[in-house]
């Protein structure tokens, strides 16, 4: 992004104190700096002097509300040439000429602190017409993590980034993206893992600092067209093109607090129902009733767990959304019905396209209603996706919100337990979006286009509550914007099968998992061209290891159902299912943590272990929840690989091993098995057995695998139990056991402590410990 052309904020004309804070007059726009809590401060730059006061549906809790949990004491002093706004944890000094804004700690490390140019001189703020620019210094080896879904390495440093919610697959919508780029940049080639933009929105990053290890956290609430630009070497630069500045920044200094007060902004993943933590089965394919109950079948037949089949778009009449195709599904309740019955529950694709088609009911009754988005002329906006003309819910206002969670509660009526969101960045094909009005035709489609996935989960969310007040909800969501994990899950979208695209699955989670959404998952086997044996195998073993686990992949490809490889390769991936799924209350528990804390259940080592500079770039392998190390395979015939051990110490999962961290090990990657470790201090709940679903499995008893510390110290972990389907708002009936592992010279204690109400019928009556020693 050029900004020679950029008109500079110079010159600070007036200051004065507020109820929250400073608010400052300059080149005619007004500036708020306001403190939210201790150590996240608010900066808000007016347009056409005024405030947009809901910039986007990000933030969903009011940051200055007394009872919103933060209250926040600061002072604000004037002095020659500056302002400072001073809290327990934060000093921000306003300078007045040159005007810019620099926030330290109190002990004087910086946060942020603006750049001088090539001429010396600072700005922090510069306009042109509807473009705003802000620019920061940042260190040489300062690493950056998050901004959501990107492709690359997982730090984001040495790289620019666009903000704009894309189809990846579709030329026209990203050509001129690429239009831009030279001709040898990664970012162009659509199957590069590199490409860039891609489906969802998160102006949201943690900033570590190489030199004292500490990080920030800087989120934009701004849905418009966006580049972050961290190729630079000493600063980092901020563009929207539209829109206001609201900025919150982080004083960290961890990124896990970080994302906790992330998370309270724009909140927490809503708890999934258990089953969505299962296995799930997917494939774009025209299939018929029948051969649903026959993977059905042969998945109960074969014992190999799953809890999800899905249908894609076939399922539909004439990709009509909220429509059976009666000749392919003659008897979708019967068959659902019959799924029930096995322990599977269905999901089907609803994208946001409806079928310019007169006499179609979900048509007529949209048109009718005026929930469609429309153009500047008037006109019912068109596009062009699956059905042909398509038109588009305007989901900005709650009456087509309403509308469309109306349909969706009746369209699960049927028996469905969940519903897949796609195209809805939104794709409109060759067609390009821009046309396409919000908000009655009032609003520009780049205010909203960001958040379009964002409000289509949110009316979607509203039918489903409705049609089932008391279970907890599952939406799976291909696009999104900040608050995205509020309400849905993300898939990665149309990766292809290829190594370096199972490699980038685990980058492009943890950065999704930096970025307050825990509920995450690629296409394992990968979605577009024919996976192979040996992919597939390795891809199942990692997936088996990631927050949301399903098998998904394009039409007209290669079978990849488990039992598409022969049977070695059934077994072996059957296997490491087995393993997910006896470790059930391990991830359950994970995911309860991240509805409460907004940590990540798919993590990279840099958030556990911030301290270590040789974790700054480890993107090959993660931690999944807290207490396991996942070193997948990446390449075709790799029969070791080498594993970081970060400090603690580990055992070998599948050997027992026991290897001391802060270190670099070998490890051998047999066919069976990809290195699996568990962090010594561990108690690792797990199911005894794996069962063909979670569906009404409540065993009597869960082992606690203790995993022996090896040197002196006291661990937590815990273990959350419920229904796993149902909501219970307020008072949770739930058991929550806390497992201390303490060792003091050759004496290790594990003592556990259950606490709780239980929850109805099927409580766990005993613990089984099963000990693992050095
Ligand atoms: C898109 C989705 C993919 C789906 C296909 C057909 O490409 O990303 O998952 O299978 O559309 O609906």
């Amino acid at each position: 992004m050029r900004t020679d052309h950029f008109i500079r904020f110079e010159r600070v004309d007036s200051v004065e104190r507020t109820e929250r804070g400073l608010r400052a007059r300059l080149h005619g726009e007004q500036l708020r700096v306001e403190a939210v809590r201790p150590d996240v401060v608010r900066l808000q730059l007016s347009r056409g002097g005024v405030f947009d006061e809901k910039p986007t549906y990000a933030v969903c809790v009011d940051p200055f509300a007394a009872d919103g949990g933060a209250s926040v004491d600061w002072t604000a002093e004037e002095s020659d040439g500056s302002w400072t706004l001073t809290t327990d944890e934060l000093v921000v000094t306003l300078w007045l000429d040159p005007f810019r804004v620099d926030v330290h700690r109190t002990d004087g490390s910086v946060v942020v602190e603006s750049a001088p140019d090539a001429e010396g001189r600072y700005w922090t703020y510069a306009t042109l017409n509807d473009a705003w620019t802000t620019r920061r210094r940042i260190g040489r080896d300062d690493a950056i993590y998050g901004l959501g879904e990107k492709g690359g390495r997982h730090n984001r440093r040495g790289r620019d980034f666009t903000m704009w919610n894309t189809d990846v697959l579709n030329e026209h919508a990203t050509a001129e993206f690429r239009a831009g780029l030279d001709a040898d940049d990664p970012r162009a080639d659509m199957t590069s893992t590199e490409f860039d933009p891609y489906y969802v929105t998160i102006p949201f990053f943690h900033q570590r600092s190489a030199e004292t290890g500490t990080a920030v956290g800087s989120f934009v609430d701004n849905g418009y067209r966006g580049e972050y630009e961290f190729s630079r070497d000493d600063e980092y630069r901020i563009t929207f093109h539209g829109g206001q500045w609201t900025e919150y920044v982080f004083a960290g200094p961890s990124m896990a607090s970080i994302i906790e007060r992330y998370t309270w902004l724009t909140g927490r993943a809503s708890l999934p129902p258990i089953w969505a933590l299962g296995y799930h089965h997917c494939r774009w394919h025209a299939y018929k009733q029948e051969d649903i109950e026959v993977i059905a079948k042969r998945y109960r037949d074969d014992e190999f767990p799953c809890d999800a089949i899905w249908l894609d778009i076939d399922y539909m009449d004439g990709y009509r959304v909220f429509t059976w195709d009666s000749e392919r599904y003659p008897d979708p309740a019967g068959m659902l019905k019959g799924l029930a019955n096995q322990g599977f529950r269905a999901i089907t694709i609803v994208d946001p396209g409806v079928k310019h088609d007169p006499g179609y009911e979900v048509y007529d009754d949209g048109l009718e209603k005026g929930v469609f988005c429309r153009t500047e002329g008037g006109d019912t906006y068109v596009g062009q996706v699956w059905p042909g003309n398509t038109v588009f819910p305007d989901f900005v206002t709650p009456e087509a919100r309403s509308w469309w969670g109306d349909l969706n509660a009746r369209h699960v009526e049927s028996g469905l337990a969940g519903i897949w969101n796609d195209m809805n960045e939104p794709a409109t094909g060759e067609i390009a979006p821009e046309a396409m009005l919000f908000d009655k035709g009032r609003a520009k489609h780049e205010r909203y286009h960001n958040q379009y996935a964002l409000l289509m989960a949110m009316g979607t969310i509203e039918g489903l509550r409705a049609a089932q007040p008391d279970a907890r909800t599952f939406i799976l969501s291909r696009a999104g914007f900040a608050g995205i994990q509020r309400y849905a899950a993300n898939w990665m979208g149309d990766n292809q099968a290829r190594w370096d695209h199972l490699w980038v699955s685990m980058p492009m989670a943890c950065g999704f998992g930096l970025s307050g959404q825990p509920f995450v998952g690629a296409d394992i086997g990968g979605f577009q061209g024919d996976t192979n044996p040996e992919l597939f195998l390795r891809w199942m073993q990692m997936g088996a290891l990631t927050p949301f686990c399903r098998n998904h992949s394009e039409t007209n490809n290669v079978d990849q159902y488990p039992w598409s490889f022969g049977e070695e390769i059934h077994d072996l991936v059957r296997d490491v299912v087995r393993l997910r799924y006896r470790l059930m209350p391990y991830i359950y528990s994970a995911f309860v943590r991240a509805t409460e804390t907004g940590e990540p259940v798919q993590r990279p080592l840099v958030l556990d272990f911030q301290d270590d500079p040789e974790v700054v770039d480890i993107d090959d392998q993660y931690l999944f929840g807290r207490d396991l190390l996942v070193a997948p395979v990446t390449e075709a015939g790799m029969t070791s690989r080498s594993v970081y051990l970060p400090a603690g110490g580990w055992y070998d999962w599948h050997t027992g091993e026991f290897h001391e961290g802060g270190q670099r090990i070998t490890v051998d990657t047999p066919r069976e098995r990809i290195p699996l470790f568990a962090r010594a201090g561990a108690a690792i709940p797990m199911w005894a057995e794996a069962p063909a679903s979670t569906d009404d499995h409540h065993p009597e008893v869960v082992e606690l695998h203790v995993f022996d510390p090896a040197a002196d110290g006291r661990w937590e972990s815990v273990l959350v139990e419920d229904d796993g389907l149902t909501v219970a708002e307020g008072a949770p009936e739930r058991l929550t056991t806390t497992v201390v592992v303490s060792r003091a010279g050759d004496d290790v204690q594990v003592e556990h402590t259950t606490d709780g109400p239980g929850y109805a019928a099927h409580a766990r009556t005993r613990f089984d410990v099963v000990r693992h020693s050095a």
